[in-house]
């Protein structure tokens, strides 16, 4: 399974990237506007540091002004995937992008049947939102199972990206779903590295090792 970071910030993008793991970044307005930098600026920088794919949302809501953003954008990386937001309008714009040769992530995908249309349209990425779904009682990666047996059924080349991560379990659980991607924000990465039966072998070899080494120089 790809592993994409899930923000816009360059300093966890680049400690994630020296881990060595990481094969794409997602942004979307949230998060572009809490760095305080236009989208364009912050595409560039990402760039620079990850050399994978590298989504960015449009502002319009018509598709023709969503073909005209996605264009603007792509055009600052052959990197940047255009993430257009689920509707009829973004459907359109989404062919329309494929036709050019310009990737698209469809995005706030809650339903398997929203996913089959943007797979239908020619998307490369659908992004259905596992913990929005969690936070109205649902089982959020629920919904990523269904996407992957129809997307299978049916030899759609579409990879699905498991977003609205909150936890590790989302991704194990999208993981053992056979999603293509996880798009996973910095601190449930750092919560995927660590186990407390990890930290304590550690302290325990070190100490072990330690003890044996003092011994040795003692005698
Ligand atoms: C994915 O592409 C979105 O940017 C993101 O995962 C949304 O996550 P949130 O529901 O935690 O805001």
């Amino acid at each position: 399974m790809k592993i994409f970071i899930d923000t816009a910030n360059l300093d966890e993008i680049r400690k994630v990237s020296s881990w060595g793991i990481i094969d794409g970044v997602t942004t979307n307005p949230s998060l572009i506007a809490r760095e305080g930098k236009d989208v364009k600026t912050c595409l560039r920088d990402i760039t620079k540091i990850i050399d994978g794919p590298i989504s960015a949302e449009v502002m319009s809501l018509d598709a023709e002004g969503m073909i005209k953003e996605g264009i603007e954008l792509s055009k600052v990386h052959s990197n940047v995937n255009i993430k257009l937001p689920m509707c009829v309008e973004a459907l359109k714009a989404t062919k329309k992008l494929t036709l050019m040769g310009i990737k698209v992530n469809v995005t706030l995908i809650f339903s398997a049947q929203q996913a089959l249309l943007a797979a239908k349209a020619g998307a490369s990425f659908v992004s259905p939102f596992v913990g929005r779904l969690d936070d109205i009682g649902e089982h959020g990666t629920n919904l990523i199972s269904n996407i992957t047996q129809i997307f299978a059924n049916y030899s759609f080349d579409t990879e699905i990206i498991a977003a609205s991560v909150r936890n590790p379990i989302h991704v194990l659980e999208a993981a053992l779903a056979g999603c293509d991607i996880a798009t996973v924000p910095y601190k449930i990465l750092q919560q995927m590295v660590s186990h407390p039966k990890t930290d304590e072998g550690i302290k325990k070899f070190m100490s072990d090792y330690n003890n044996l080494k003092k011994h040795n120089t003692d005698a």
